[in-house]
């Protein structure tokens, strides 16, 4: 490895001369580097000059994989040109000899934040982009409203590509989406998740991401499975210290143990909406007007397959993460080409001149999103999936990471006979170390249709309930990059440990209340999800939060450096909840810990493995409920 490095080394340098943006056409430069720290400071070259008809060398000096792809599509809808090196390698980047002469812009998958220019210089002939098409109607998935609620885990055929075979996924009840549950807050919903997938899928758990309720009826990864064969009913009810809860914009998905990230690409995802009566005054748009959309990527083969990018085991309830390797932390990403919304490439909705409210929910497991109107008109957000800020905020571009949302309102209102396009910008606030977004269309609206409009958007929203918070935080969770010392690897951590099921990080007293700090050591962004209460965002770095925060929040983005504070009463329901990492590759690599819910005064000392139970009283392990694992299928 280190000759070849040097070699590459060697051939590489020259071009380490920065070229710079008046880089003249006749400047050869016959490669692109990403160096050492790439995923920070970017390419090494930013602008590359390539005569027409040649290919083009990706050298990776870097100890983390990055990508070269073009933000331009081409004919068959995928990058014009897309390579990928491993760690301190190099690779040819496909479709480069075949481009049309021109300019073109770059980017890494991974690492959005990373880009560059490749200008090919020639005569006439070759491929050149294609135009977003947005000729597939957006897919709304089924809706079920009833209080028993059954989805079946299934193999299925799902159309997402235009002009293309279906898809083979792994979904709820035959669609991916799956069916969108639709309830009143405050009804006891009961989803009985039936496992018919292939035996080779093992075992599943369904989590209702943002929803308050028992941890059995939590989806744990290790404990409360369902296994190949069997059915588990997951009781929900919609109930907060006996009063019905926030309204939200919540999704369910698979958490297995390791395989999260896998299954969630497979398509085991869907969306979950609450209603409050009391909303209804407000006026905000409903019904056809109220359309969610979840945002999410994937890759396909020639056969318009998924590609599948995880590491394998033979027994699929073993652990897989990897350790070591190129796909161990930090270089672990699964990032799709191709940006669908309810499952469908590019897709367009035919819409009216009317307010919409558009649910945003980023369900990829690793890549961000800053989402944008092509027009640059404002969305006015009004919630952010745990339910309705207190006041409505106007903002031209929406950030979301893996498992935010926003909930905006759009007027097409003067719009008849115009088409929008919703899109992906790169990241506007320009945060230089934290996680870029690429730059693609993701869907189009068009105005066909005129009629008169009495929604509003009222100037105030939801008030947040008093809660007295504490005036200095009671945990501390930092979130890291460390060497698993038992797997000789290296993996994500929590509080300097990686991931144990068998493992306590931390207890915490039925009925108070807690005021936790979120600190992000490692360097890169993470988007932490807190499971079980009604958090609300108390500061970032600090200072009062942005006021698309200042609500109830269950996931919260941390760019290296950044602390968060959160503040929650410790409600209902005893036992173990999880706090991690929603970039799903970081969730099965280690970035997760569990907190214990225990009756007042059965504080247990932290952390605490299931061995050192065996002196505590019974009282406090039953309490506890902790540290369960099936061991079998
Ligand atoms: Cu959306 Cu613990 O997950
Ligand atoms: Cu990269
Ligand atoms: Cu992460």
């Amino acid at each position: 490895m280190r000759s070849r490095l040097l070699a590459v080394l060697a051939i590489a340098a020259p071009l380490l001369v920065p070229m710079g943006a008046s880089a003249q056409p006749g400047d050869v430069g016959g490669s692109i580097v990403a160096g050492p720290g790439g995923a920070t400071l970017g390419y090494a070259s930013k602008v590359t000059v390539e005569p027409q008809g040649t290919p083009l060398t990706f050298y990776n000096l870097d100890e983390l994989a990055h990508t070269v792809t073009a933000v331009d599509r081409g004919p068959d809808g995928r990058p014009l040109f897309n390579g990928n090196a491993l760690p301190e390698s190099t690779s040819t980047i496909a479709g480069v000899d075949k481009l049309r002469a021109g300019s073109y812009t770059f980017f890494c998958s991974f690492h959005p934040n990373m880009s560059g220019t490749l200008i090919v210089q020639g005569g006439s002939g070759g491929v050149g982009p294609t135009a977003p098409k947005f000729e597939q109607p957006l897919r709304i998935p089924p809706t079920l409203t009833g209080s028993r609620i059954t989805l079946t885990a299934q193999q299925a055929d799902v159309p997402i590509l235009a002009h293309r075979p279906p898809t083979t996924m792994l979904t709820y009840s035959g669609s991916w989406p799956g069916p969108t549950i639709r309830r009143p807050v405050g009804q006891r919903t009961t989803v009985t998740v039936v496992n018919k997938l292939p035996d080779a899928f093992g075992s599943l758990s369904l989590h209702l991401h943002g929803d308050h309720h028992s941890s059995a009826d939590d989806g744990r990864p290790d404990a409360d499975l369902v296994a190949p064969g069997a059915q588990r009913a997951y009781d929900f009810p919609l109930t907060d210290g006996g009063k019905p809860e926030r309204a939200a914009f919540s999704f369910y998905h698979d958490h297995r143990m390791d395989l999260t990230g896998r299954n969630n690409w497979y398509g085991l995802q869907g969306m979950f909406i609450t209603d409050d009566p009391a909303e209804k005054k407000l006026r905000l748009p409903e019904g056809r007007y109220d359309l969610p959309l979840l945002v999410a990527d994937r890759s396909f083969d020639d056969a318009s397959q998924l590609t599948d990018p995880f590491p394998k085991a033979s027994d699929p309830n073993t652990v897989t993460s990897p350790v070591n390797g190129p796909y161990a932390p930090p270089g672990d990403a699964t990032v799709g080409t191709h940006t669908l919304v309810n499952g469908v490439f590019q897709p367009y909705q035919v819409v009216a001149t009317h307010r919409y409210r558009l649910r945003l929910l980023n369900a990829s497991g690793f890549s961000s999103y800053d989402f944008q109107l092509s027009d640059g008109r404002p969305m006015v957000q009004v919630g952010n999936g745990s339910g309705l800020l207190t006041k409505p905020v106007s903002r031209t571009d929406v950030l979301l990471g893996p498992a935010e949302r926003a909930d905006v309102i759009v007027d097409f209102g003067h719009d008849l006979g115009k088409r929008v396009v919703l899109q992906s910008v790169a990241r506007v606030d320009g945060r230089p170390a934290g996680i870029g977004t690429p730059t693609t269309p993701v869907m189009q609206f068009r105005v066909t249709s005129r009629v008169s409009d009495s929604t509003a958007v009222p100037a105030a929203l939801m008030p947040l309930p008093p809660l007295a918070i504490p005036a200095t935080p009671t945990q501390t969770w930092a979130f890291g990059l460390a060497p698993d010392a038992g797997r000789k690897g290296t993996a994500w951590t929590i509080n300097g440990k990686p991931y144990d099921d068998m493992r306590v990080d931390a207890t915490v007293e039925l009925g108070s209340v807690q005021r936790w700090l979120l600190i992000n050591t490692s360097p890169l962004t993470h988007f932490i999800h807190l499971h079980e209460e009604a958090w609300r965002t108390v500061t970032r770095n600090g200072q009062p939060p942005p006021a698309w925060e200042a609500g109830y929040q269950d996931t919260w983005r941390l760019d290296p450096g950044d602390t968060v504070e959160v503040a929650a009463r410790i409600t209902d329901h005893l036992g173990p909840f999880l706090i991690h990492c929603h970039m799903l590759d970081h969730e099965d690599h280690g970035m997760m810990a569990t907190f214990a819910v225990v009756k007042p005064g059965s504080l247990l000392p932290a952390p605490t493995h299931h061995q050192d139970l065996s002196g505590l009283p019974l009282s406090v392990i039953a309490s506890a409920a902790v540290c369960r694992r099936e061991e079998t299928l």
